[in-house]
């Protein structure tokens, strides 16, 4: 009885740390996609893409995320980007963890 007891309260200590470890600590490309398809592959994805880039993939946003005038600029700082839109500040949230956490694959 006593050996059950103390299993069950391992059991609900091994729940709740696996509880908290479940909260995503870093914030990849993975994380943003879902911004990016619904805001910006109107104009930057296809093989011609309206703005030059595709942004649909990590190769294709790579360049413009190691230029500090590029991504950083226009979508964080200016908010020139999305062009005609704008972003949620749950979306500027994501991308800004995504940005602290250099832009990871
Ligand atoms: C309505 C079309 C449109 C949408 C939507 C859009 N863009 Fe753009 N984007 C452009 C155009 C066109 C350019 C080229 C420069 C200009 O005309 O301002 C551009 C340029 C850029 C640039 C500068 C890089 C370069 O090569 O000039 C970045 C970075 C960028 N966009 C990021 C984004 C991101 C991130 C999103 C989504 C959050 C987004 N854009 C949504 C049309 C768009």
């Amino acid at each position: 009885m006593k050996k059950q007891l103390l299993l069950g309260s391992m059991a609900l200590g091994m729940i709740s740390i696996l509880g908290t470890s479940c909260a995503k600590e870093t914030t990849t490309y993975d994380d943003v996609k879902s911004i990016i398809d619904a805001k910006c592959a109107t104009c930057h994805s296809g093989s011609t893409p309206a703005a030059g880039r595709d942004y649909t993939t990590y190769a294709g946003l790579k360049p413009v995320l190691t230029d500090a005038t590029l991504f950083t600029k226009q979508v964080l700082d200016d908010k020139t980007m999305p062009k005609n839109g704008s972003l949620t500040s749950d979306e500027i949230n994501k991308i800004t963890a995504w940005k602290d956490n250099g832009y990871a694959e």
